[in-house]
């Protein structure tokens, strides 16, 4: 079976989906004081979920599908960017996967109003809309432009999070705070930008990108400059080499 055609036919339909609700009313539900989940994410893994089954893999979602994250599973976040859907701010992704126990073999990202496929397979190299990715070559923080996002407990908990982004912002040359980190992360890898980090983000956001990123020749790791994996809740990613110089900064403030 071709599991990366089902993964972007699943990421397609999802895309579809968010495309035709985008403009309507739409149900909203909040998890949190400021984490909300639409009737569209909810629709929207469904669909996934329903497509991926033909590959009789086992799906854990950020919703509503719970298989054991153990052996080969597919990990999706149905809609990346909720916030953004919700108030129709145009930036927002269907992030699929396919695992095997915590490294990602297969990801696929859909920046959906921009028509944008992303993809990777393990060994295979990163790709957009069919053309092979790479990072970008900016060598020094203070040419790099970097992207970060907050955590939903930012109003609990923001004195880390802010010191980090200060110290990040006065050291590169721009930082964006887009709203869903799986483009994020296909940003690094198609080298529109430079560097990544955010601290407790859940497997489903990172495990496609950070797929992307390293086979586009970038670097992945935590906080710490380690080996990463989506079940981690720090992460750093760039194109390798501003890496040394990012982790300096992001060590300080461990989650
Ligand atoms: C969120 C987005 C956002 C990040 C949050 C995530 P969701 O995912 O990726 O950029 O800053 O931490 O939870 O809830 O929109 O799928
Ligand atoms: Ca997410
Ligand atoms: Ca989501
Ligand atoms: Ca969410």
């Amino acid at each position: 079976m071709d599991f990366l055609a089902l993964a972007k036919a699943s990421a397609l339909a999802a895309g579809r989906l968010q495309r035709e609700f985008f403009d309507k009313e739409v149900e909203i539900r909040r998890k949190g004081e400021i984490d909300l989940v639409t009737e569209v994410d909810l629709k929207s893994e469904k669909l996934i979920v329903d497509i991926l089954k033909a590959s009789g893999i086992p799906v854990l979602g950020e919703e509503e599908a719970k298989a054991e994250p153990v052996g080969r599973y597919w990990l999706v976040d149905p809609l990346d960017g909720t916030t953004n859907y919700a108030h129709r701010f145009p930036w927002f992704a269907p992030s699929i996967a396919l695992m095997e126990d915590k490294q990602p073999v297969l990801g696929v990202i859909y920046h959906v109003m921009l028509d944008e496929l992303f993809w990777a397979e393990r060994g295979k190299g990163a790709y957009l809309n069919g053309r092979r990715l790479s990072v970008s070559r900016i060598d020094d923080l203070n040419n790099a432009v970097l992207a970060t996002g907050f955590p939903y407990g930012i109003h609990e908990d923001p004195v880390k999070v802010v010191k980090a982004f200060h110290d990040f912002l006065v050291k590169a040359q721009g930082v964006r705070r887009a709203g869903a980190a799986a483009l994020d992360l296909a940003y690094v890898a198609c080298g529109r930008l430079d560097g990544f980090w955010e601290p407790h983000l859940k497997p489903w956001d990172t495990a496609a990108g950070i797929l992307l990123v390293e086979e586009a020749g970038g670097k992945v790791s935590n906080y710490l400059g380690e080996p990463y994996d989506p079940f981690q809740n720090h992460i750093v990613a760039s194109n390798g080499l501003i890496h040394k110089e990012m982790t300096k900064i992001a060590s300080k403030y461990l989650p």
